[in-house]
């Protein structure tokens, strides 16, 4: 009987939060993370549409679950998920498949990406799909987005695809459009879990955010709310308060990213580090996606000196994402740890290189 392996790396998004859902269809600014998740698809006797799914990580205990069950909540609907949008192409063999991740669930760095894109990988190879990179990453939305119900755009499917080691990934999540860029040599990558996990599948906050912007980007008339700039941020006064900031966030944020890049290709680190400072005000205050503790680590990384940090993900928990050159890393994290006993490093990555310095 056939098998396939393969893997996807989870990410961290240095800047474009809660712009990629479909009201907002702005641009995101993410790079994978060298951590991998891992799967085997294995054909095994039975009807097309029967699945068994184990992991590692969840005691290494066989689900039996079926193409045609609903969603149930549990981490399987991710691989059922993959299944059916495989489904639509080929029929497909009964199968075994066998997970093994290293990405750290519930910190922002999204291990259901991870999961599925590599779930989706193995599909392609075992059932000779041919899909391209974007084809394997919008099959990996479908089975989070239609299949669990999560409301996500397509940023996490999209860098853990299309993402290269030690790059950025530029993406413009209406058209789909995306470059690589190069963060700047020495740059290190540190991100520490609060020590509260937020889940985007069971979170009503994820949810609440979407359709906020929903009735923005309907209220404002446009098609998404990244059409608009900071020349139209006077027309928010229209709005109800609560819908104008959410608005405000997802315009400011929108030409952050653009900014960011911009600043990259400058080699303007000031600059950069300005634009992570702004990102997190305005996810705190504007968005609301902020806790108390992802606040007292970004407060904290400010006062060893470095401006470049901000929550990372979906937010209601999670990481904190901070740049800073290499040789300070060790140095921020000394001191960060002492200021948040909670904290935990999840890795320090230095990008220029494409390889982990450190993981914890
Ligand atoms: C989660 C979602 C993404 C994105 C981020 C916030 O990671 O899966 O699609 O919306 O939150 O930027």
């Amino acid at each position: 009987m056939h098998s396939f392996t393969a893997k996807a790396p989870a990410r961290a998004n240095i800047i474009g939060e809660h712009t990629d859902y479909a009201p907002n269809g702005g641009h995101v600014l993410p790079t994978p993370l060298p951590f991998y998740t891992t799967v085997t698809a294995q054909e095994i006797a039975g009807p097309s549409g029967r699945i068994i799914a184990s992991s590692k990580n969840f005691g290494d205990e066989p689900h039996e679950r079926s193409i045609d069950d609903p969603a149930r909540g549990h981490w399987t609907d991710y691989v059922v998920g993959c299944v059916r949008a495989a489904a639509k192409l080929s029929k497909p063999p009964a199968l075994e498949i066998s997970i093994k991740s290293e990405v750290p669930i519930g910190c922002g760095i999204s291990s259901s990406a991870a999961l599925c894109v590599a779930t989706v990988r193995a599909l392609n190879g075992l059932m000779g799909l041919r899909l391209s990179d974007a084809q394997i990453a919008l099959m990996a939305h479908e089975a989070e987005h239609d299949y669990v119900g999560v409301p996500c755009g397509k940023m996490d499917q999209f860098v853990s695809s299309l993402g290269n080691p030690g790059q950025v990934l530029l993406l413009n999540t209406r058209t789909l459009a995306h470059r690589r860029y190069p963060l700047a040599e020495g740059t290190a990558i540190m991100l520490v879990d609060c020590g509260k996990k937020h889940d985007l599948a069971k979170g009503s906050g994820y949810k609440q955010r979407v359709a906020e912007c929903t009735e923005a980007r309907d209220r404002l008339g446009v098609g998404t709310l990244s059409e608009l700039g900071y020349g139209d941020l006077d027309r928010l006064s229209a709005l109800p308060e609560l819908i104008a900031r959410r608005a405000r966030h997802v315009i400011t944020e929108n030409q952050r990213v653009l900014e960011f890049v911009a600043a990259l290709e400058k080699g303007d680190v000031e600059k950069q580090a300005d634009l992570l400072a702004a990102s997190h005000a305005s996810l705190r205050d504007d968005f609301e996606v902020s806790i108390p503790e992802i606040d007292a680590l970004v407060d904290s990384s400010k006062r060893f000196g470095i401006r470049g940090a901000r929550i990372v993900g979906g937010g209601f928990g999670g990481a904190i994402i901070a740049l800073m050159p290499r040789d300070q890393a060790m140095g921020w994290w000394t001191f960060v740890s002492r200021e948040n006993p909670n904290g935990r490093l999840i890795s320090t990555y230095a990008l220029s290189a494409g390889e982990n310095v450190y993981a914890a």
